[in-house]
């Protein structure tokens, strides 16, 4: 199945973007006796099914919103999340760092609530391919849902697996076939070995993460396999800007921090790179500093059981809408549940 992103008029099961009064913001999914209440009246769905994107449409009390198909960066952004996502303006340096290109194979792990998945699968495009690792199956049915809710479907170039990256890329993927691997996860220096057997001579890994710490502990692995260029390093700050008549400054507020990318190429096999830098004084680790590398040390929030259940029911109602937008006339699970 190929899958294009949604176009042309409103239909039934799509998630749509309301601008209403004073600016706020409202998702929807499309449904034949939908309708949203807020304390301005009632919007009926059939205002907007059949209409097209942009549309400007009026409710009860004659209230009026801006009807839009959201982008990706906002599909991203409101979506149910099992696991904290790659903002938009980290997904961007990503594709740029990592050079994902159209047709590449890419590995990614984990794949968490399916952010950075959509972003990848944009950049590859049909003619490549994702495989995306998550040892976390709940995880992995938020990520799939979203995705489909997103797309409209599966795509036939992407597959979850769930387990560890570390344990089964090897059984996954043929040894120096890989073009690209991004590693979005707590301990991605635990992966590097593996990565460095799948990845083509030249192929690239990125790792995202969220801490310093992470940041020196994977870098300093990559350099003692010397199967890697000297890696590279950054964070992303993006100030909006306010630009109104003469009042044309920052905005107050920005999202200061969420994580940094490094990133490395693979030398061709027995290459030995020419040395560059002096190497800082202290370049590993002892075993003190290895126990304090714990979720909770690191600052990573872990979503309770009873939360997370409810983001994957939510998910999958939405990718259910999703598919009954693209197949209409397909029963819903409760009626193929009842048997009509
Ligand atoms: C921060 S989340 C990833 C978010 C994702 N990139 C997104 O944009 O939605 C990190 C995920 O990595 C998974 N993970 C950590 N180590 C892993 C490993 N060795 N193999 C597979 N998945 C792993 C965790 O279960 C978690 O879901």
């Amino acid at each position: 199945m190929s899958i294009d992103r949604p176009s042309g008029p409103f239909r039934v099961g799509e998630r749509v973007q309301l601008t209403g009064p004073k600016g706020r913001l409202h998702t929807i999914t499309l449904r034949e006796d939908g309708e949203m209440h807020t304390h301005h009246g009632v919007l009926k769905h059939t205002e907007l099914i059949g209409r097209p994107d942009g549309s400007v449409v009026a409710n009860s009390g004659g209230h009026e919103y801006l009807a839009l198909r959201p982008l990706l960066r906002d599909f991203v952004m409101s979506m149910p999340r099992g696991a904290a996502i790659v903002y938009p303006k980290d997904a961007a340096h990503i594709v740029s760092q990592a050079d994902i290109f159209p047709g590449a194979v890419v590995v990614e792990a984990g794949v968490g609530s399916g952010a950075l998945s959509l972003w990848l699968l944009r950049a590859t495009g049909q003619a490549g391919r994702l495989v995306s690792f998550e040892r976390r199956a709940d995880f992995a049915d938020v990520a799939r849902a979203n995705v489909e809710t997103y797309l409209g479907g599966v795509p036939e170039n992407w597959e979850v697996v769930v387990g560890d990256l570390a344990a089964d890329l090897p059984t996954t993927v043929a040894p120096a076939s890989v073009d690209r691997v991004v590693l979005d996860m707590l301990a991605p220096w635990e992966c590097i070995d593996v990565v460095a057997d799948a990845l083509t001579p030249g192929g690239v890994v990125l790792c995202y993460v969220a801490t310093a710490t992470q940041l020196s502990r994977v870098a300093e692995y990559i350099r003692a396999t010397g199967l890697f260029t000297d890696p590279e390093a950054s964070e992303t700050m993006v100030r909006g800007w306010h630009v109104e008549g003469l009042a044309v400054r920052p905005d107050h507020r920005m999202v200061a921090h969420t994580g940094f990318l490094i990133w490395t190429r693979r030398l061709a096999p027995g290459a030995v790179a020419p040395e560059q830098k002096r190497r800082a004084s202290k370049s590993s680790y002892g075993d003190e500093d290895v126990e304090l590398w714990t979720p909770g040390a690191v600052g990573d929030r872990q979503i309770t059981d009873k939360n997370l259940r409810k983001r994957v029911r939510e998910a999958q109602r939405a990718a259910e809408g999703a598919r009954q937008a693209a197949t209409p006339d397909a029963p819903t699970s409760d009626a193929a549940e009842a048997g009509i």
